[in-house]
């Protein structure tokens, strides 16, 4: 079976996938022209596509699915400026005026969102809220004294509580933190491409970038034709335009989210997270009918080092049950990707060994609404030449110094994946694959990754990744294969769902 394009980036239905349809787009027609090629259209990329064009600049976005159907529609979408990766470690990593800049980004980024959903009357449900920091028992809860004085130091609006206004279980002493936001993400990002679109950008869908290349004759190779610009963004979450200097700098996880349903206001509305980790993330999402949904996430794994995913939901829902009792039925269970950077940071700006009119962002950690958002404002000052207050915190090409040991611990987990290539497979034949599952065989020098599909049809694709050859896994929560290098992800047909990657699994045997 040959690859048939992107049709989705994994089996699961987060709560903004079942309530909020994206308008499906045309694919590019013929070659075109632009002032900027943008490459994905997940909130990055839109962002950026949308101050651009209000700087009168001509965009053209290209996205190999549908718009905002990359980890953008499987977010929780906390806006946050209470930086998941904490103060005092940001402080370690960024010295204390990175901290402040940090936590001044992203407070700035929250305000945008507001501004653009004010400026269009964007419905989106957007609320601004206060976010508690606590931590469980059996964590060290000397983090908590720590991270206080650091948000304080960075400028951000927190205070000690006893515990978070919960009546249904004692968090103990927490952090608040003033003037954090949640809003439904695909419906902002309907009216932010609304907007865009308004403003004169071009948006295609099903049109896969196959080539990126800067300097005076700039242009994007895809599967439609050539757009020809004077710069190019590449915001495919991780970029598919670079084969080896971002991805040492970052890590791939596969984060969980259950979703369950509550009485509106037998859960108040904040956000919640706790210190372990992997830690856990919660807030409420109206829906339709009048009730709420508690959305839980947390139980994250390295990209294509388990496929526990099944048990994972499950341990979450223990986790919720427990603390909130009164959680009717669960309804939602989805999970996504996240690409952590070693310093704590995201990597937005002109790309690493490269032309300088190419830029990217990625590295977005669990905070990728707000550094998407980050991303918009500062790609847009870096092409019109205007100075950025965020430029050198977030250059791709940083010195992570401080890192150095994060560093060097995820590169030797990737080498440790290349033993994989001399292993034999999981089965050691295709008829041992039960309907809807996937196994890696091997067949002489080679490794092919086998589903089976319910109607008891065999897909066979090579195993090797297409960016630097690592054996991929079986995810069964997607149904997909997953590599454990840096995080690619492929459909059963071997259609390529996540970058680095570029290219689909070459043909079975
Ligand atoms: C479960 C989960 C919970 C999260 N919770 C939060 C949260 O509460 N708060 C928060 O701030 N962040 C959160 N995040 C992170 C945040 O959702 C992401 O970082 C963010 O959505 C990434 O946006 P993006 O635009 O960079 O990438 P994406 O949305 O993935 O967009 C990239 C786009 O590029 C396209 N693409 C890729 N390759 C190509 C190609 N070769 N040609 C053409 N198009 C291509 C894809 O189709 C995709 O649409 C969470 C993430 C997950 C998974
Ligand atoms: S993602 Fe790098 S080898 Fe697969």
């Amino acid at each position: 079976m040959e690859p048939t394009g992107k049709t989705d980036n994994g089996r699961t239905i987060s709560v903004w996938m079942a309530s909020t349809p994206m308008p499906e787009e045309q694919g590019l027609a013929s070659d075109a022209r632009a002032d900027v090629a943008i490459v994905g259209a997940g909130i990055a990329g839109l962002t950026t596509a949308y101050l651009l064009a209000k700087e009168g600049k001509q965009v053209i976005v290209l996205d190999d699915g549908p718009t905002a159907g990359g980890e953008t529609c499987r977010t929780t979408a906390h806006l946050v400026s209470a930086l998941d990766d904490r103060f005092y470690h940001l402080e370690r990593l960024h010295g204390r005026e990175g901290a402040r800049l940090a936590a001044e980004s992203h407070a700035a980024a929250i305000d945008r969102i507001e501004r653009i959903v004010k400026d269009h009357a964007i419905d989106c449900d957007f609320r601004r809220l206060d976010g508690y920091l606590f931590v469980p028992p059996g964590d060290d809860p000397k983090q908590l004294d720590d991270e206080f004085e650091a948000a304080r130091r960075a400028g951000l609006d927190v205070t000690r509580v006893d515990r978070a206004p919960l009546s249904t279980f004692d968090t103990g002493p927490a952090l608040k933190f003033a003037c954090q936001g949640q809003f439904h993400v695909l419906k902002y990002l309907r009216g932010v491409a609304d907007a865009a679109r308004r403003a004169g950008v071009q948006i295609y869908n099903r049109t896969h970038a196959d080539r990126m290349e800067g300097g005076t004759d700039a242009r994007v190779e895809t599967s439609r034709g050539v757009v020809r610009a004077n710069a190019i963004v590449v915001a495919t979450n991780s970029p598919v335009n670079d084969l080896v200097a971002i991805h040492t700098k970052q890590a791939a996880y596969r984060t969980f989210v259950v979703g369950a349903r509550v009485r509106r206001g037998s859960v108040p509305q904040i956000l919640l997270w706790d210190t372990p980790d992997p830690y856990h993330y919660i807030r409420l999402q109206q829906v339709a009918d009048g009730d709420d949904v508690l959305i839980v996430g947390g139980e994250d794994h390295k990209t294509g080092q388990k496929d526990d995913g099944e048990e994972r939901f499950r341990r979450l829902e223990a986790w919720t049950r427990e603390r909130f009792p009164q959680v009717q039925a669960f309804e939602y269970r989805w999970s996504g990707q996240v690409m952590e950077p070693i310093d704590s940071l995201a990597l937005i700006g002109r790309n690493p060994l490269d032309r300088d009119n190419v830029y990217v962002a990625t590295g977005d950690s669990g905070n990728g609404m707000t550094h998407g958002t980050i991303a918009g404002m500062l790609l847009t000052d870096l092409i019109v030449g205007r100075e950025n207050p965020w430029e050198r915190l977030y250059d791709p090409s940083r010195k992570s110094l401080g890192a150095a040991k994060e560093f060097a611990k995820e590169n030797l987990n990737v080498a440790k994946q290349y033993v994989d290539l001399v292993t034999p497979g999981e089965v050691n034949d295709a008829s041992d694959v039960a309907p809807g599952h996937g196994a890696i065989v091997r067949r002489g020098a080679g490794k092919v990754a086998v589903y089976r599909d319910v109607s008891g049809q065999l897909h066979e694709r090579s195993a090797f990744c297409t960016h630097l050859g690592c054996v991929v896994q079986w995810n069964s929560v997607e149904q997909t294969w997953d590599c454990p290098c840096h995080g690619s992800r492929f459909q059963v047909d071997g259609h390529v769902i996540n970058g680095p990657a570029i290219r689909a699994l070459d043909g079975g045997s």
